[in-house]
Formats: C-alpha cells, structure tokens, sequence
C-alpha cells in the first residue's frame, strides 16, 4: 500500500483550500474523482454571514465574520476578485417584511446594525429593483465572489504549492489509511475528510450527522439595454427566498431551492419555475435576461447548520457540513484545519464547531 503523506478528502473549495494551505507545511494528496466540481461549482458566491444570520445561530455568525475578515488577504493569495458592492434585501409582503425585522432587530442587539429602507429608498439604492418590493435592507459588509473563477484559480495553486491530484474514489476512512472505491487503499499521515455531503458515508462518527441539501440554481445572461442589478440582491417573496448575484461581465445567479431529496441533482421544472417567477418580481428585468444554465448542486447540511470541524480520532480530522456557508467558510476552515494537523490551537472561532458537540470523539 503506497504512503500518501496528509490526505484530503474531496476537492471542492473546502477540500481545496485545505490541501493548498497545507501544502506550504507537509506532502499533500487530495482524493477526488471530480475536483472542483459538486456543490462549489454550482454556488451563488455569497459571502454572506450578516444575511445568512438568524436568531439562535450566533456562534455560526461569529464563525463567518471570522471568515469573511479572512477573506480579502485569502482572495488577494489567490489573485481573485471580490466583489464589495454591497447586498440588498427585499420583502414582498407583510409577513416578508416582518422577517426582515426580526433580522434587523436581531443583528442591531448583537451590535450589527444594518439600514433599514422603505421600498423607494431601496429601489434608489439599487434602480433594478421593482415596485412590488415593500421594503428592506441594505446591508454593506456581505460580499461575493465568482464561484467557478475561485475554483479554477484554486485549483492551479494547490497544484503549484505541490498538492498531488489523485482521482480515485474514497469509500472509508481509517486512522492511517483510506480504502477506495477500486478495492485499494492508501496509507495516510493524518486524512482530513472534507467530501461535502458525501462526507457522512465517509467514517462511522459522521454517520446521519452529514446529510444533502439540494440546491437549484440559474445563469442568466444580460441582453442588450437591460437594467441589470449592481448588487447582490436578497429577498423573500411570500417566505421563499431568492437571491440574485451579479458576477462581472452580463452575468446574473439566480438561487436557490432548498430541498430535503437524497443525493438527488436533477433539476426539476418546478424548481426552474419558482426560481424565475419569485426573481421577476423582485428583479422585473430579468424577464429580458437569456437562460443560460440550470444546474444542482447538494449542500452539506448538519444539524445545527455549523459546520463539523475538528478531531475525530486521533490521525482522523472533519471539515464538512458547512451547509450554505461553503465559500465563506473556507478560509477559516482552511486556517483551522492547518493549525490542527501542526497540533496548534485553531481560531478561537471554531471551536463551537468541533464535532465532539454530537457524537464521542477520541484525541
Ligand atoms: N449560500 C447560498 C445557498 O446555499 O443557496
């Protein structure tokens, strides 16, 4: 059996920004038959802890803003743009708009104040807003950044930073050795599983703990003389959320569903369907927009939406479940993971995230 030195599991922008930060310290072979592609490939590129928060979720706010302090230097190493226009929220109807309150509200008593607008103010910010927006936020600090130029730049630095590609497929981690999919095995250093929604079929511990959020998503291009969105534009339309996310060029993201459907990535009619119709009236334009893609992608989802990052056994580590917070996670993750296997302590951040908050582990 051949020695691997540290493996990485999966190669999707966690699993990549661990295997290029690790590389500066130690061999690296990351398995994946697909890298680049999953769930990462298919992301709107928000980064977005301020409107992804909730009540009850301040240890997964602070754990973001800790990223997204992160993110600037993460995206400069790595040549990539980001985009710093700001975000818009929108509420369609009453009840959308007392969501939005109960955000406002809960942000301002955590000391994260955001501008609350009435309708016309905010379609002042952003002109491509329509007039059956009631009201909303503008919230500043939320970022975004072209999913699949990340990748593409991600993928050539792990490489560079000496990072081996190995495309075979892991089936199940142990401590010192990873069995794949062709019947063979490798032996690992420490294996770091980072497999996305796959990542629960990967050890024992992880089992029901890691589980797929399909995620529905359109590409939109600009035609001439449209009024295309400056912002990442939010909403909530009768309760379902939608998001638009400009990327530079005639681009627009339009996401996502959020479905409870296995391991299933077909895109349904309906999902299309809703996706266009809440969009539209939010964003009317869109309807001049050209289709330019459909896809699906399986957020890893965990139970209590923080990821699963830290020590399952000793030579064994976690850095999945980030659910809808993939990209912007991964620069703390990439961090945490790198102080860990030198035996360091990680950011402070995370360790509300250490698995060890569901399941037994062992150090
Ligand atoms: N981060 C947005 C989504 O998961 O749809």
């Amino acid at each position: 059996m051949s020695y691997s030195g540290t493996v990485v599991v999966g190669g999707g922008v966690i699993g990549l920004s661990i295997a290029w930060r690790l590389a500066a310290d130690t061999p690296v072979t990351l398995l994946d038959p697909a890298p680049a592609r999953g769930a990462s490939w298919v992301a709107g590129g928000m980064l977005a802890p301020v409107t992804e928060s909730w009540p009850g979720e301040e240890d997964l706010l602070e754990l973001g803003c800790a990223s997204l302090d992160r993110w600037p230097d993460y995206a400069a190493d790595l040549g990539v743009e980001l985009r710093t226009d700001g975000t818009v929220v929108a509420a369609l109807d009453a009840a959308d708009a007392a969501q939005l309150d109960i955000l406002a509200d809960h942000l301002a008593s955590l000391g994260r104040a955001v501008d609350r607008l009435a309708g016309r103010d905010l379609r002042q910010r952003e002109p491509a807003i329509g007039p059956s927006v009631r009201s909303g936020l503008f919230v500043p600090g939320d970022l975004a950044v072209d999913n699949r130029e990340l990748l593409r730049h991600l993928m050539d630095a792990a490489a560079r930073a000496g990072v081996t590609f190995d495309r075979r497929r892991a089936t199940l981690v142990h401590p010192g050795e990873v069995e794949l999919a062709d019947g063979s095995g490798i032996r690992s250093g420490t294996t770091v599983i980072a497999a996305g929604a796959w990542s629960g079929g990967l050890h024992p511990a992880l089992d029901r703990l890691v589980r797929p959020v399909k995620g529905e998503i359109l590409r939109l291009r600009a035609r001439p003389g449209v009024l295309a969105p400056r912002h990442t534009v939010r909403a909530l339309v009768e309760s379902r959320p939608v998001y638009l996310v400009p990327r530079a060029g005639d681009e627009l993201v339009l996401g996502a569903t959020q479905y409870e459907a296995g391991f299933d990535t077909e895109v349904t009619v309906g999902g299309v369907r809703d996706l266009l119709a809440d969009a539209e009236r939010v964003v009317p334009g869109i309807a001049e927009y050209g289709l330019t893609e459909t896809a699906a992608g399986l957020r890893a989802g965990s139970r209590d939406n923080l990821p699963l990052l830290g020590m399952l056994e000793p030579g064994v580590l976690v850095a999945a479940g980030h659910h809808r917070n993939g990209l912007l996670l991964a620069p703390i993750t990439a961090d945490a993971v790198r102080a860990m296997v030198a035996g360091e302590d990680p950011p402070a951040e995370v360790l509300a995230a250490d698995p060890a908050r569901h399941v037994p582990t062992r150090r």
